[in-house]
């Protein structure tokens, strides 16, 4: 049975007190949930220490972002390895905003996965098309070349994987992608696993739905067969929203 999971990516929001704050609140409301439903939050890798230690144990905490070398002269950056000694669980690789902003292509992003399973943490591997890429019809190609970069790796590693599926035209721009639309990504890339790895990798694996998620659009959304939960950003940052989306999962 695969895993429900309803992530928070913070991103660059928050200040310390704030982080805290909202982090006592997702605590008070989130069940221990089991096995098969998580919550998990990513924070600025800065407070990912102070987190972990007011953690009551409902909650995993990843980090946004990392290095792919274990340690050394990299001024300013933070290792996969040193991630998991501090208590933390999953990373983030290939959110749309790396891929864009700090220029992550294929080859930096297979050595983050190779890094990140090196040291037992989980992935939440993302993908998805730009606007452009879908009103010109491409966006399954653009999703099959993304999701191709998992091909190097093997069963086993794949069982650390999740996916998000975040079309960049729907993150942060209130545009969400409709039930159909994302439920008919989240088919095609639930056939390419399948493709690639057979079809009890591509059953056990979850695929999260990105991009303006929200406490109105969540139910719907995740009642879609092949979209086990979200990766949410804006509403992920107050209580009441976050809350309303865990719920959703339920
Ligand atoms: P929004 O929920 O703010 O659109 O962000 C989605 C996202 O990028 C999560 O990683």
């Amino acid at each position: 049975m695969r895993r429900k999971i309803v992530a928070g990516n913070w991103k660059m929001n928050l200040d310390v007190n704030e982080a805290e704050t909202l982090f006592k609140g997702i605590c008070s409301i989130a069940s221990a949930g089991n096995k098969y439903q998580k919550t998990l939050v990513f924070p600025p890798n800065i407070y990912i220490h102070s987190l972990l230690k007011e953690n009551n144990g409902a909650i995993e905490i990843g980090a946004q972002n990392f290095h792919f070398e274990t340690k050394g002269a990299f001024t300013g950056e933070v290792s996969a390895r040193q991630l998991k000694a501090l208590g933390c669980s999953w990373v983030l690789v290939g959110h749309s905003e790396r891929r864009v902003l700090f220029n992550e292509g294929a080859a930096i992003l297979s050595k983050k996965m190779d890094a990140a399973l090196e040291s037992n943490l989980q992935i939440i591997y993302c993908c998805g098309e730009s606007l452009r890429e879908r009103e010109e019809g491409n966006h399954f190609d653009k999703v099959r070349d993304q999701i191709a970069i998992l091909k190097s790796l093997t069963h086993e590693s794949m069982q650390n994987i999740s996916i998000a599926y975040e079309p960049i035209w729907a993150i942060g721009t209130g545009r969400t992608a409709s039930p159909a639309q994302a439920a008919e990504m989240h088919d095609f890339i639930r056939a390419e696993l399948e493709a690639i790895f057979g079809y009890t990798i591509a059953e056990s694996t979850s695929l999260l739905y990105g991009g303006s998620c929200s406490e109105e659009n969540a139910k719907e959304l995740f009642s879609c067969k092949n979209i086990d939960g979200g990766l949410i950003g804006g509403a992920s940052l107050k209580v009441d929203s976050f809350g309303a989306i865990i719920s959703a999962i339920e």
